[in-house]
């Protein structure tokens, strides 16, 4: 399956991309099992494999992890209401996203750290993407460089935008962006500060991080009772730095700084405008919980917005992202595509999203448990799973199309989210 991609002429090969090695080998058989039937599977295997750092890293929320629920809770609150003894023999699930068809309504997210999760990071999920006919959204918090993450891919592939190191550093990724192909720029507007990751700070994710070795001690015996997981990150030459982030001076950032210069990075409604001056491609407002925000990420001229909460990461208590949906659709009056993120695990998820408005969604934790547990192929089969799930609820439904897809096939209005969408 590799093969039928163009080989990445500046990559390296490396046993995890292979898919030779023995490693590797080892990941796809855990795959094979019949075990692997959902994504709550796939989070199974990755809290296995994963030292408890870095699985609560994905896995976790801000806070009390109110809003990492709810967005789950959201979707289990909408029911559907189906057309029955309706057969099609094709099912159409492409749909356009910024112009580029992509082959079922779902997205790789940006998702920081990838190269921790599994050496392969970046490049392992950019290339899945494109194996899968789907679009991915390259964080700025990457291990890998922005070049080598575009060349695994053929399909389309867009840079998440943090201002970490500040307006110079940003100019000069986006600029990289721009020569290698990228498609489009992914602003992330909701994150003044890191959220406060409870998980994180119990075990010690700070101080893992940091050089000193007398404070990452007693959180080492942990790291040390998942060897595989080591081994495999001291054979990639431990922790990545932020290859595209290049500070004037100082070289790549280190990992360690970014929770401080993140608080110095916050990105405000006037940036987007030099954004737009330094970026002539479309531009993703990534983030926006009000029809408010929404109307001003239009009236700045983004081309799409992605409804975020991300991921219950950042302030807990914010809105569910289901429940902000149907407003901020009617809101943009579809002056602008509007993409959804937070809480996907099924295909009914994505359906239900789709049929309150959503043009596609972004998953981030759904693919991340299947890069931890087993690369590349551990992402595709995330996407297959949620692609076969979307095509059997289309099937069940009754509908043929995801651009048939609206209000009318779901009981949104007594689950208590706000039905402006009808
Ligand atoms: C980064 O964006 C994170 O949520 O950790």
């Amino acid at each position: 399956m590799e093969t039928s991609l163009p080989s990445p002429a500046h990559v390296e090969p490396k046993p995890w991309s292979s898919g030779a090695a023995t490693a590797a080998g080892s990941e796809e058989n855990a795959l094979a099992s019949s075990c692997v039937v959902n994504i709550d599977d796939l989070r199974r295997l990755a809290r296995r494999r994963l030292p408890r750092a870095v699985f609560d890293y994905i896995d976790g929320g801000a806070e009390s992890e109110a809003t990492l629920h709810a967005n789950l809770r959201a979707f289990q609150e909408i029911y559907f209401r189906p057309r029955t003894a309706i057969a099609f023999p094709e099912c159409e699930m492409r749909v356009r996203v910024l112009g580029y068809e992509i082959s079922f309504p779902v997205l790789l997210a940006p998702v920081g750290y990838s190269r921790l999760i599994h050496p392969g990071g970046e490049v392992a999920a950019a290339r899945a993407a494109a194996q899968c006919g789907t679009a991915y959204i390259l964080s700025t918090i990457s291990g890998h460089k922005l070049e080598d993450v575009k060349a695994a891919s053929n399909g389309p592939v867009w840079y998440q935008l943090y201002l970490l190191g500040g307006r110079e550093v940003a100019e000069a990724a986006i600029e990289r962006a721009r020569r290698v192909g990228y498609t489009a720029l992914v602003v992330t507007v909701d994150t003044a500060v890191a959220g406060m990751r409870e998980r994180d700070a119990r075990n010690g994710t700070m101080q893992l991080l940091s050089s000193s070795f007398g404070a990452k001690l007693p959180f080492v015996p942990e790291i040390l009772t998942h060897p595989r997981w080591l081994a495999a990150f001291i054979a990639d030459g431990g922790l990545p730095k932020l290859e595209n982030v290049i500070v004037p001076g100082q070289g790549r950032m280190q990992i360690t700084d970014v929770s401080s210069a993140l608080a110095r990075a916050a990105v405000t409604w006037p940036d987007l405008e030099w954004i737009r001056e330094a970026w002539d491609g479309p531009i993703v407002v990534k983030g926006v919980l009000t029809p408010e925000d929404a109307r001003r990420a239009v009236d700045l001229g983004a081309a799409a917005v992605v409804v975020s909460n991300h991921g219950g990461r950042q302030l807990d208590f914010a809105l569910p992202t289901l429940r902000a949906l149907p407003e901020i659709v009617a809101a943009v009056r579809g002056q602008t595509e509007v993409l959804l993120d937070g809480g996907i695990r099924r295909g009914t998820d994505v359906v239900k999203a789709l049929c309150m408005g959503a043009r596609a969604v972004l998953v981030g934790r759904a693919y991340a448990y299947g890069l931890a547990a087993a690369g590349r192929p551990g992402v595709v089969r995330a996407l297959e799973i949620l692609r076969a799930d979307v095509e059997r609820t289309l099937r069940l439904l009754g509908c043929p199309s995801v651009s048939e897809l609206g209000p009318s096939y779901v009981d949104f209005l007594k689950s208590g989210t706000r039905g402006t969408a009808s």
